[in-house]
């Protein structure tokens, strides 16, 4: 196998590709000009419509010498531009992105408004066309607000593809999450968008996030999984064109846009929901972090402080990994995580051979690696083999980097049931 290449030049990989940039009225608009640059840079046709508040933070001047191309920000037309302007603008790409979005813009959407050029073009295009790609950027507390959030779901269940937000320092002078995904990140997706469907047609298991065992009805052992690994995967093969069933514990963040989503809590459930869809899958990814061991006893009320100490007995959970390997079919595969403090290579080598998985992906638990974290460096492992190291990366790159090693590795066909 090929080793790991770094970042892909991304020269001519949109050539010939019509992109409509919509830009709203949010100060990471000015981000919005370094990507026009990448996305001419890459080839392709760019044409911007930019809302009247965007308009205030950077001059349509500067997309239109960006781009080539004018740029219109009102609805209605001018004497030299066509009538229906935005009819002809929905029309015209091969996808559509908008970024930044704002909560107002992103409103618009979710609601099917169309007042200005921008929500107008996008009302139109959503009707027909299965490429559109949002990059929301606000305040936090525009981000957390509950109806942006229903927005956002909403816009997901209607197909539109979301980019981000990450987290970090946001232009009001704060940090938090709200944060546009940075130019680099987005033309990435889009490339990705236009790039050949390596899963079409595979079917792919993945699992995420924690278990939580109950100790009483307000305690439980857990661990400190967010769920960013797995949901990264799960994305990352629904844009590959796998058809995605994604079974998670607790999270921190929102799931990605899979066909299936199922939702569990304990260990056990977990081993059934896995159990009902491995049948059928060509691909697993157990990313999830799964109680080794759960209270013996559940107390049906809560446990009452006392004077002394407390011991909880445990009980081993089943080994969900491990039951797999009498049920796996031929042309079945399965990929395990191990996360390690120590000895991480010794221990990932132990664990495939253990597991009888096909590949194992070692992290190691560290400051910004493993757990609760948004970056990870991760190391791949077959029969008893190192396959690849990634350097540290963003869970969303390493999850890029995982898909393609085990695409090129060559063992994931579809169609095994
Ligand atoms: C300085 C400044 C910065 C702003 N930044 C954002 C932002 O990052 N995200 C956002 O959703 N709204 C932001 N707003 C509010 C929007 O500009 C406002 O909701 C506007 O109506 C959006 O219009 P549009 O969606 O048509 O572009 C900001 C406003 C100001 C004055």
């Amino acid at each position: 196998m090929k080793r790991r290449r770094g970042s892909k030049s991304r020269e001519a990989r949109l050539s010939g590709k019509k992109i409509l940039l919509v830009v709203t009225g949010g100060i990471s608009a000015y981000k919005s000009a370094f990507l026009v640059r990448l996305l001419k840079r890459a080839g392709a046709d760019v044409r911007v419509v930019m809302s009247g508040a965007a308009a205030r933070f950077v001059t349509p001047l500067t997309f239109e010498v960006l781009s080539g191309n004018p740029v219109p920000e009102d609805l209605f037309a001018r004497r030299d531009e066509p009538s229906v302007k935005h009819i002809e603008l929905a029309a015209w790409p091969d996808l559509i992105l908008t970024a930044p979005a704002t909560a107002d813009f992103i409103g618009k959407l979710a609601h099917g408004l169309a007042d200005d050029l921008p929500s107008a073009v996008l009302c139109a295009a959503m009707g027909d066309r299965g490429t559109v790609y949002i990059a929301p950027a606000m305040n936090e507390g525009m981000w957390r607000n509950p109806a942006v959030q229903r927005n956002i779901r909403d816009l997901k269940d209607d197909g539109i593809f979301l980019i981000g937000p990450g987290n970090g320092e946001l232009a009001c002078g704060s940090s938090g999450s709200g944060r546009m995904a940075e130019p680099e990140e987005i033309i990435d997706l889009v490339i990705s968008a236009f790039a050949p469907k390596a899963l079409e047609g595979v079917k792919v298991l993945v699992t995420a996030g924690r278990t939580e065992e109950e100790i009483d009805p307000v305690r439980y052992i857990s661990n400190r999984s967010s769920g960013r690994m797995g949901f990264a995967i799960a994305e990352r093969a629904k844009m590959l064109g796998a058809e995605v069933t994604l079974i998670h514990g607790s999270v921190d963040i929102e799931p990605p846009s899979v066909d299936r989503i199922k939702k569990i809590a304990t260990a056990s459930e977990m081993k059934s929901a896995v159990n009902r869809s491995f049948p059928g899958c060509d691909l697993l990814v157990m990313a999830a972090a799964v109680a080794d061991y759960r209270p013996v006893r559940r107390s049906a009320e809560k446990i009452k402080k006392s004077g002394g100490d407390l011991s909880i007995e445990l009980k081993r959970t089943d080994d969900i990994l491990k039951s797999l390997k009498e049920k796996k079919k031929k042309g079945q595969v399965i990929v395990g995580f191990a996360l390690e403090t120590d000895d991480g290579e010794k221990n990932a080598l132990k664990k495939i051979s253990e597991k009888g998985c096909d590949y194992i992906i070692l992290n190691m638990l560290g400051k910004e690696t493993g757990f609760g974290t948004d970056t990870n460096q991760i190391s791949l492992f077959r029969g008893n083999q190192k396959l690849v190291t990634s350097p540290l990366i963003s869970k969303k790159k390493a999850a890029e980097f995982i898909m393609d090693t085990l695409i090129e590795d060559g063992k994931i066909k579809k169609a095994v049931r």
